[in-house]
């Protein structure tokens, strides 16, 4: 399977995707990694690989539909079977869901449905939340709403800080989002309605 990852910045979950899926043994390989910011560090991780990467920039497009025509089309050209958004800081437009239903997955830094939103770390640390996590899902036309395929939790401790707790969030991220691939990859999740059943 040809995989898609859509990255907005650092990269790091594109990483994580990547360094697992090398054993020789899963039949799924990163050949794009597409991104909406062309001064991401996520395209010096992709050259590095020596993997595809593409910017497409909102800006270039007079609407989201031109602009979501554009990945389709960089997707077909590729031959892609599972798109990744990974810290992709978009809300993806129906043209694309429609295009590849039950085939993109997010993850998101807090248990949803709590802390939705793009500052989802910071609010459960602003709140006193004592336990946040890490929720990866399929991808549905409403932000951080998708089927839930896997979570864990992530304790906030006393003694943490914010960034404390944002680097045990980001160490959870590394292993849940490969396995939650691994798992799409190997055809084990069925979704029935709201529910992510893996079998
Ligand atoms: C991650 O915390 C992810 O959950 C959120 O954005 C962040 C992206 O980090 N959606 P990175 O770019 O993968 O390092």
């Amino acid at each position: 399977m040809r995989l898609a990852i859509f990255c907005s910045g650092n990269g790091s979950n594109f990483q994580a995707i990547v360094d697992s899926l090398k054993a020789k043994d899963i039949p799924a390989t990163v050949v794009l990694m597409l991104t909406d910011q062309p001064g991401a560090f996520a395209l010096k991780r992709a050259k590095q690989e020596g993997i595809k990467s593409v910017a497409v920039e909102r800006k270039n497009f007079k609407n989201k539909e031109d602009f979501e025509a554009e990945i389709i089309r960089q997707l077909e050209q590729e031959n892609i079977g599972l798109i990744c958004l990974a810290g992709y800081m978009r809300l993806v437009g129906p043209g694309l869901i429609r295009k590849y239903p039950g085939k993109i997955l997010n993850i998101h830094p807090a248990l949803l449905p709590a802390f939705k939103g793009t500052r989802a770390i910071k609010d459960a640390w602003d709140y006193g939340a004592k336990v946040t996590g890490v929720s990866v899902h399929f991808v549905d036309k409403e932000m951080d709403h998708g089927p839930i395929i896997l979570q864990q939790a992530v304790e906030i401790k006393d003694n943490d800080t914010e960034q404390s707790l944002a680097e045990r969030i980001h160490q959870v991220e590394h292993k849940l989002y490969p396995r939650a691939v691994k798992l799409f990859v190997a055809g084990k999740l069925k979704i029935a309605g709201r529910k992510v059943i893996i079998c």
